[in-house]
């Protein structure tokens, strides 16, 4: 086994983080994390740390479950890997059926693939094919929402609109329209945001082929938390002026929000969801982009006529990513884990009332077990702290000194621990931010 000075050594020379900027990335030594054990990561000489941001929000159950683990042993056995061009395999068949019974009413067919990013690109030029194939040539653009996140390829990155990640690439990107950012916290925004969306639509809808939307928490924007009814609103008016919705539960779904998908929480049926992080429990990469009857059918003909959906990965519908998925699918209803996000969630925003009376608070976001606690440097102006403090950055390092492991979105500290996590955790998670908090907004005072 390697050490950590050779591990870092290894790293320094040869690894490009994401996301990271890397001339300051030695400044400070690389945590090595070799291990993980239920809701807590171990480095590598052996000290633990809570996992609250689930792994970069995949973990359902924890880290090395058992139920999951034996699944994937089992598949490993029985077969690694099969394409599915041309052939099928058992786990594949078995988890898009469960798929089709999870997820609301409206979607019953699966396409599989790696990534959030892939699931979103996929919906994309599945809404895209489908209005082509119905005849509508003119319905080449989409729809999408101030600040949303959609994931880093070229189609996803076009919908996406946070400016920092985004802005560079837009000679790139194709067109969209952009509607102001609902946030239940800000009065107003949502009523916006609709007077927007009835404008495009009323002007465009005939080149508009969806409305991409993250449901209920546009995550990567930093936890922000649409209104109630908001989500229901503006997926109506999308349908009624002959506009596909696509729902985009990378974040969202299995559970994070209180509800297994977000769209339920308002009732909403998209024609087309986008799925992944914690589809396999957090375990292996597995995605899945979720499609109507109707769109399904419109691809339907004859082999010349050619109106296959052209796209596919080798490693789409993995088997052993599958095997994880169908445990993790399973064990989230023998378990019944929604049971413990609601007492969880509970709990968390108790902890979250605490915490915004500190004096560098100034919102506190949450929907489920997603939460943004977001720092300024003046709270009753609100002023933010110059980007080249990195409070946000500081923050999680303060926690991490306790033992802690937390990832900011700017200056908004991001808490979004397993869904399996216990009351003591929570506790545990939310006296260390707090304390995290207090320390380096101090010592950045
Ligand atoms: C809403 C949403 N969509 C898509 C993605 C992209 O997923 P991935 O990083 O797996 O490509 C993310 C990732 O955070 C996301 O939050």
């Amino acid at each position: 086994m390697s050490n950590a000075a050779e591990i870092v050594q290894k790293d320094l020379a040869c690894l490009w983080h994401p996301f990271t900027q890397q001339k300051i990335w030695p400044s400070e030594p690389p945590l090595v994390i070799s291990g993980g054990q239920g809701n807590w990561l171990v480095d590598i000489d052996g000290k633990r740390y809570f996992d609250g941001v689930s792994s970069l929000w995949v973990t359902v159950h924890g880290h090395g479950e058992p139920a999951i683990n034996q699944a994937i042993k089992e598949q490993v056995e029985a077969l690694d890997h099969s394409t599915m061009l041309g052939l099928t395999h058992p786990k594949a068949a078995l988890l898009a059926a469960e798929l089709a019974r999870l997820t609301p009413p409206s979607l019953s067919r699966v396409f599989f693939s790696e990534s959030g990013s892939t699931a979103v690109e996929i919906a994309l030029k599945i809404a895209y094919q489908y209005w082509q194939l119905k005849g509508q040539s003119k319905k080449r653009t989409f729809v999408s929402l101030a600040e949303a996140y959609h994931g880093d390829t070229i189609g996803a990155v076009s919908i996406g609109g946070i400016e920092l990640f985004h802005e560079v690439y837009r000679p790139l990107l194709f067109a969209k329209h952009t509607i102001a950012q609902p946030n239940k916290n800000k009065p107003g925004s949502a009523e916006r945001s609709v007077a927007d969306l009835a404008r495009v639509l009323a002007e465009h809808a005939e080149e508009i082929c969806a409305l991409v939307i993250e449901p209920r928490v546009q995550g990567a924007a930093g936890m922000i938390i649409q209104p109630d009814g908001y989500l229901s609103t503006v997926c109506r008016m999308a349908h009624e002026a002959g506009v596909l919705v696509v729902a985009d539960e990378v974040a969202t779904g299995f559970g994070r929000t209180g509800a297994m998908f977000a769209c339920q929480l308002e009732g909403v049926c998209p024609d087309l969801m986008a799925l992944g992080k914690g589809l396999t429990g957090g375990v292996l990469p597995l995605a899945a982009t979720m499609a109507s009857e109707e769109i399904y059918e419109a691809f339907l003909g004859e082999f010349d006529e050619f109106r296959h959906f052209f796209h596919g990965h080798t490693y789409t519908g993995n088997p052993i990513a599958c095997a994880a998925a169908l445990a993790n699918l399973a064990l989230m209803q023998s378990r019944d884990i929604l049971a413990n996000v609601a007492a969880r969630a509970a709990q968390l925003a108790r902890g979250l009332a605490e915490l915004a009376r500190l004096d560098h608070v100034v919102d506190v976001r949450q929907q489920g077990m997603m939460c943004g606690v977001e720092l300024a440097a003046d709270k009753a102006s609100g002023l933010a702290y110059a980007p080249g403090r990195r409070m946000g950055h500081q923050v999680i390092m303060a926690a991490r000194r306790r033992g802690v492991i937390i990832r900011p979105l700017g200056d908004t500290v991001v808490l979004m621990p397993p869904l399996s996590s216990s009351e003591q955790e929570i506790a545990f998670l939310l006296e260390v931010v707090g304390q995290a908090i207090v320390e380096a907004t101090e010592e950045g005072a």
